[in-house]
């Protein structure tokens, strides 16, 4: 087999494309088969995947089974578990899922050495250091416990430690405040140090390369104000750092003691697990850091045997590919009915679209299909009362991951009810809709008039229909929340292999850090805009006028 075969390559390809031609309806899906649920659903690692609202039916699932047979997805998988180069334009293994093996998981042997010593190493090293913060062991320059700690990193530096500390707020009651900044413009920074005391806290940089120019800006404009206000000597107790880069470390004036590790072989979306997690870990501690470890090894686990008809990244990855590619919906909007699940959306945006938000294939070749759909989305509920009039009625149409727990995250449990009902409801107005007979009979009921149903009636129906896939799990606690994410990681890799591009680079992003750093220089003097385009040059004419005074 090609190592560089994707789907479209496959004899099923085409067969999936006559099925496209006259695709399941929902409605008529549950008609033909009222038990639907019952083999449309699987369970892993504490999570249900109902799929049974996709406009799938058996024989379509058996399709995309039989691509990943034809795809050699299993022996690609353990390809990328064993740490195999599999991101080959920048010729580097895989190996998140390393991160979170067990102690008692065994050596790993990559290219002769076993990095699972260097793995747990580091990770009892960061997980010493988290709850020593917690304890008030480590104290500030002031011999004073943190009650602050200000994790500093954009990207997967920032946007998976982010979502996750708020997910789990309620284990992190024992901790200091976690707070995170990322954006260049320093005003989160600045809202975060107006009401911080110096003596209290603790700055983490979070950075593989520590080259980005926000993480680099925003560190800088901290130790300046650190060193302001304590002196120089006192920098090396209020920095920790994260990073492959351990001279850009040593050149900031990180703590000796307070310096973590990375590698190459962690990209940045897939790198909570690493030290980058630190501000996690302090938040929760090591214990329930350890829970959000096992609960992404499980589905790790379950990924690599589970037959595909009950194997949950990959079925939800064939929904996906379905949607995207052949029912040609082009954006997914992700819905948890659970408010700490707010920044879910924006770390999915991340792990999906620049994993996969490619048109070139591993060859070299174009993409011959549409690859990631644009993800967005809000919690639920917020969302029924914005954008769901356009999901339900608009000419757009998205596919929809609702995220739903059973138990409240800490509130109440009669409001979480409210929730579950909401989201229950909202699936099933997504998938049945609300026909013109069913509209006319109301109205009806009502005691309208003929003429008035005949007005009214078209405003009101629903087409149904719309791909809705939910995610119930029992509560949203660290086990469970790593077990989702890893979810969704492998999900990201099926998709990848069967679109046949790399899930592990992102050369996308560089062409605009190049282009800013020969504009930086031009915003603080215009003047030297001459050779820009006039549209630079236009836009800097305008700053400079009202930069002024
Ligand atoms: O610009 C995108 C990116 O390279 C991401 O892939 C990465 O997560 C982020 O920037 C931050 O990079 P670093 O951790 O090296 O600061």
């Amino acid at each position: 087999m090609s190592e560089f075969l994707a789907g479209i390559d496959c004899q099923i390809w085409p067969h999936l494309q006559g099925a496209a031609t006259a695709p399941p309806v929902v409605r008529e899906l549950f008609e033909r088969d009222p038990e639907r649920f019952a083999h449309c659903s699987a369970q892993a690692a504490g999570l249900l995947l109902d799929f049974s609202r996709q406009r799938v039916d058996s024989t379509l699932m058996e399709s995309f089974a039989m691509l990943a047979e034809q795809l050699d997805l299993r022996t690609r998988t353990e390809a990328m578990f064993s740490g195999a180069p599999i991101n080959r334009t920048e010729g580097r293994a895989v190996l998140h899922t390393a991160l979170r093996r067990p102690a008692t998981a065994g050596a790993l042997i990559v290219e002769g050495s076993d990095l699972q010593p260097l793995i747990l190493a580091e990770r009892s090293h960061m997980l010493g250091f988290a709850d020593a913060i917690r304890a008030g062991t480590i104290r500030s320059s002031k011999d004073l416990p943190f009650n602050l700690v200000i994790n500093i990193g954009i990207g997967g530096s920032d946007l998976g430690p982010a979502m996750a500390v708020r997910a789990l707020r309620p284990y992190t009651r024992e901790a200091p405040r976690v707070e995170f900044v990322s954006n260049v413009d320093g005003c989160e920074l600045a809202d975060l140090l107006e009401q911080a005391d110096p003596a209290r806290t603790l700055f983490i940089i979070c950075s593989k390369t520590f080259t980005t120019l926000e993480t680099r800006t925003n560190a800088e404009a901290a130790r300046e104000w650190l060193r302001s206000r304590l002196g120089d000597a006192a920098v090396p107790g209020h920095f920790a750092a994260v990073s492959v880069n351990a001279k850009a470390m040593d050149a900031f004036g990180v703590h000796p003691q307070y310096r973590f590790n990375m590698w190459d072989w962690v990209g940045g979306r897939y790198s909570i697990w690493s030290s980058i997690g630190v501000a996690l870990a302090i938040a929760i501690g090591s214990t329930h850091f350890n829970a959000f470890l096992a609960g992404a090894h499980e589905l790790d686990e379950h990924f690599r045997s589970a037959p595909w008809e009950q194997n949950l990244p990959a079925l939800a990855a064939f929904c996906a590919v379905w949607n995207i590619d052949f029912l040609k919906l082009p954006t997914l909007a992700v819905l948890p009915y659970d408010s700490r699940l707010a920044r879910l959306p924006a770390y999915l945006q991340q792990l999906e679209m620049e994993s996969n938000g490619k048109s070139v294939r591993l060859n070299g070749e174009p993409t011959a299909v549409a690859t990631c759909p644009v993800i967005w989305g809000e919690p639920g509920d917020n969302a029924q009362h914005s954008f769901f009039q356009l999901l339900h009625q608009g000419t757009e149409r998205a596919a929809l991951d609702m995220l739903v727990p059973v138990r409240s995250s800490g509130a109440s449990q009669a409001q979480q009810d409210l929730a579950i009902a909401n989201a229950l409801a909202q699936a099933e107005a997504f998938a049945y809709g609300y026909s013109a007979e069913q509209v006319a009979a109301d109205l009806k009921k009502q005691g309208m008039s003929a003429e008035q149903i005949t007005a009214l009636t078209p405003h009101k129906v629903h087409a149904g229909n719309r791909p809705v896939s939910m995610l119930l799990f029992r509560q949203l606690d660290p086990r469970t929340l790593g077990a989702i994410i890893a979810l969704y990681e492998h999900k990201v890799f099926v998709q990848s292999v069967i679109w046949g591009n790399n899930a592990f680079d992102q050369w996308g992003v560089e062409l605009g850090k190049k282009m800013c750093e020969a504009i930086i220089p031009l915003v603080k003097n215009p003047q030297l805009a001459g050779q820009s385009s006039s549209s630079v040059r236009g836009a800097l004419a305008f700053v400079s006028r009202e930069r002024v005074g």
